[in-house]
Order: structure tokens, then C-alpha cells, then sequence
């Protein structure tokens, strides 16, 4: 019989204090009951409501919270119902609300006794079917009417491991034997020669080599951005916004012979850059800067740019599915203004003939598409050039990927070129 006590603290953080999911104090079954109950949210949600005769004040969300953990026990873990039953009566205790046993008891046997009828009154509302909140769905319907279904389902699939081989120290041919000598098994990834998706996803120590620098974790989607970017020996490359420094990471592993800038405005997630730099043996200057203010001496000094702006994470629901709980639709705007006024900053940062990648893990236009083409409006020296891929989706500026079950996360790539054309608008 499972305490729930630490997977209701951890929910709450989320829920209610609005911070994103933290493994922290969690095992591995904890980690799994929290992770579902955070990609199941929406219907766990409209259940407990139906349970409930009467609704809890708002200071006993946590009790809602334990019903939902028992609602999933019940559904998913592999014991005897009246174990998970058991298990969140014992947790209203240990929530120091004893008093609520009685209730947390008869709430779950009520959905035991009657689970068929519960489930068809409760599931009945866009949100409780799709388990995402209505203003993104709305925005789904609107920006990808065809493929509504895709992203829902693919946003409420367990994402595949994808892996990133360090070529510059092992062939993926050669890691896929690695792999098989300790009982794994991978394959090659068509769309990032780096790439290989593990069959299971395992914990990175058992990574053969992770330590060493071997290998990344890193959806194929990801991976895509350096790669477009297409680093060169003798380039000075900027990673505007790199933590914790996956793709500064890659662009080092593309060509050694770089020059690399790597900022961000987080102090703690670039110790992450710099414990990741360790691993990889990677040689880069790592720079707290917010990008929003840039110093004189770094207009025009860059041959190539990579800027993955912060956004909406859309994307990646799969992979973060808290994001469905923490974003607000009026963020897109605020977020809108920061992407536009990084890309102006990056832009001046460029030299002459210089490339950059514009990268988000959104799948919203008004972040990717829709901002890029408005940039492109404004500045008669930004050429785009097109993006060559064989998935997702061209668009009259850049490509999107939308999240694929088994397969990459939901990307979108612009890339711009600097001409001599005329001066920014
Ligand atoms: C999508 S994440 C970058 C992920 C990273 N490129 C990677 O592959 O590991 C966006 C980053 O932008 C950073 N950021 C947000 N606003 C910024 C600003 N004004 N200046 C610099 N970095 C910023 C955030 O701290 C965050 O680390």
C-alpha cells in the first residue's frame, strides 16, 4: 500500500504554486503516478468533479489531488483495487486530514461500484476528452484544423528517447553496438544523421559511456537546429539563448573548429551549459547576459547565429505535460514581444553574409511563422533561405514540425541570411 503524500506535494507545487514539475523527493513510481496524473489532468479533474456530491472549499485542493493519484492507482498500477483505495484513505492522514478518510474512502469506491456511468457523464467537455485546457485547444483548432487529432494524441503519448552520438569520439554504428553489449537496443533516426531512438528509454547511467561524452539526450527535432545552422570551421557562432546547452553542445560536436559564444540570461540553468561543456569536452565561453540589452562590441561580430527562443514549449506537452497547467493564453503576446525584440538584437549581432536559425519548440504561428515574416517585412537585408527537410510542414517562411507519436517533438525553424541588399527598415 502506497502512501501518496510526496505525489500530492509534488502535484501541488504544479497546481496550485503554478512551478514547473520537480522530480525532486519522487521515485521512479512516484515520478510515473505524478507524470500521468499531469498528462491525464484534465479528465482525472472532470471524474473527481462527478464523484464529488459536494465540491471541496479551495484550501482541500490537495484532497482533490489524492482522489485523482487514487483515480489513476485504480486504473493503472498493477495491485489489487482496494490497495490503491487503501493507500489514499492512509495519505488523507498523512495530508493531516484525517477527517477526510471517510470521504477520499467512499469517493473511490463510489467510482469502483459505478465506473462506466462516471467516466461517460464526466468525459463530456472538450477539455476532459482532449486532456488540454480549452484556450489551447481553440488555438489547435484554429492554427491546424487537420491536424487536431495528431497533436492531442501525440501531446498525450509517452515520448520516445531519442539519443545524440558524439561523433566527434564514436560512430552511431559503432554506439549501437555499445548499446547491444549492455542489453539495449536503438535505431537509427532518418532525419538527424546524429540520431539513434533507444527502443526503451532507460536512466542515463545506463547510457554505455554517458559520462565520457559518448552520448546526449536530445529529441531528433532538437538536433535539427544545429545542423541547419550548419557550422563551419573558423566561424564565430553565437548560441543566443543556450541553456542548459544541448544544441551549443551539438554545434561543437558538428565542428570543433568553431568559435563559441553561449549565453543566456539564467545563472543556474547555465551551471547546466557548464556541466554539460565538462561532460562533452566542449571549449566555448559561457556568458550571463540578458539579450534583451546587447554591448557595442557585439554588433556585427557574428558569422552565424542560433537563437532558440524561449516560448510557448507547445511543442513538447509530451515531454512537459505541466506546461498544459502553467501556460495562460495571454502569455503567447508577452512572450511574442521578447522572441521579436532577441531577433532584432540577434540580427544587429550578425555579420554581413552572416546566417541565422530562429528556433522555437512552439507550435503556434503567431511565434514562429507569423513573427518571422514579419521581421523578414521589415528588414529588407533578411533573406530567408529554405529549410530542407523531408518531414513536417514548409511554410511561406521557415518549417514546422508538429509532435509525431513515436517519432520528434513539435519544432519550428526559420533561416535567414544577411545581405547587402539595403538597410533594416
Ligand atoms: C528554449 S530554451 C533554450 C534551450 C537551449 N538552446 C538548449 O538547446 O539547451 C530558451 C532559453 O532562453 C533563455 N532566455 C530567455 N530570455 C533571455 C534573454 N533575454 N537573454 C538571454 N537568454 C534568454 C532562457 O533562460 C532559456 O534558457
Amino acid at each position: 500500500m502506497r502512501n501518496l503524500k510526496t505525489e500530492v506535494d509534488a502535484l501541488g507545487e504544479v497546481v496550485s504554486k503554478k512551478n514547473s514539475f520537480s522530480a525532486k523527493g519522487l521515485d521512479a513510481l512516484g515520478k510515473q503516478i505524478v507524470f500521468s496524473v499531469l498528462r491525464q489532468f484534465f479528465e482525472l479533474q472532470a471524474i473527481t468533479q462527478e464523484l464529488l456530491v459536494k465540491q471541496l472549499n479551495r484550501k482541500h485542493k490537495d484532497l482533490e489531488l489524492l482522489i485523482m493519484c487514487g483515480l489513476y492507482a485504480i486504473d493503472n498500477l498493477n495491485q489489487p483495487a482496494h490497495t490503491s483505495v487503501n493507500g489514499a484513505v492512509e495519505t488523507s492522514k498523512a495530508l493531516k486530514k484525517p477527517w477526510a478518510s471517510g470521504l477520499i474512502n467512499a469517493t473511490l469506491r463510489r467510482y469502483l461500484r459505478e465506473r462506466d456511468k462516471i467516466r461517460s457523464r464526466a468525459l463530456t467537455t472538450t477539455a476532459a476528452i482532449s486532456n488540454h485546457p480549452d484556450w489551447f485547444t481553440r488555438r489547435i483548432q484554429q492554427d491546424w484544423p487537420q491536424e487536431y487529432d495528431q497533436i492531442v494524441s501525440a501531446n498525450n503519448t509517452p515520448a520516445p528517447m531519442h539519443l545524440r552520438i558524439n561523433q566527434q569520439k564514436v560512430s552511431r554504428n559503432d554506439y549501437i553496438k555499445k548499446l547491444t553489449e549492455v542489453g539495449l537496443q536503438a535505431v537509427k533516426s532518418e532525419h538527424s544523421r546524429y540520431c539513434l531512438t533507444l527502443t526503451d528509454p532507460v536512466s542515463v547511467e545506463k547510457l554505455p559511456g554517458f559520462n565520457l561524452g559518448l552520448v546526449s539526450v536530445q529529441d531528433e527535432a532538437a538536433q535539427l537546429a544545429a545542423i541547419l545552422l550548419d557550422p563551419a570551421a573558423g566561424d564565430h557562432v553565437l548560441d543566443a539563448c543556450s541553456a542548459p546547452g544541448g544544441k551549443s553542445c551539438h554545434l561543437f560536436e558538428i565542428e570543433p573548429e568553431i568559435t563559441l559564444h553561449s549565453i543566456d540570461v539564467d545563472k543556474d540553468r547555465l551551471a547546466r551549459v557548464q556541466e554539460n561543456f565538462t561532460r562533452l569536452g566542449i571549449r566555448g565561453d559561457i556568458i550571463h547576459q540578458d539579450l534583451l540589452q546587447i554591448k557595442d562590441d557585439q554588433i556585427s561580430s557574428f558569422d552565424k547565429i542560433l537563437l532558440d527562443a524561449p516560448c510557448s514549449a507547445t511543442g513538447v506537452i509530451r515531454r512537459h505535460p505541466d506546461i498544459k497547467l502553467l501556460r495562460r493564453s495571454s502569455d503567447i503576446d508577452k512572450l511574442g514581444s521578447t522572441q521579436r525584440q532577441l531577433l532584432e538584437n540577434c540580427w544587429s549581432m550578425l555579420k554581413s553574409q552572416g546566417d541565422l536559425v530562429y528556433a522555437t519548440c512552439s507550435i503556434l504561428p503567431q511565434e514562429n511563422e507569423d513573427l518571422v515574416a514579419e521581421f523578414v517585412q521589415r528588414h529588407a537585408d533578411a533573406q530567408p533561405i529554405e529549410v530542407n527537410l523531408t518531414i513536417g510542414k514548409s511554410q511561406a517562411i521557415g518549417h514546422q514540425l508538429l509532435p509525431a507519436i513515436g517519432a520528434h517533438d513539435g519544432f519550428y525553424f526559420a533561416h535567414l541570411r544577411k545581405t547587402s541588399a539595403g538597410k533594416a527598415l
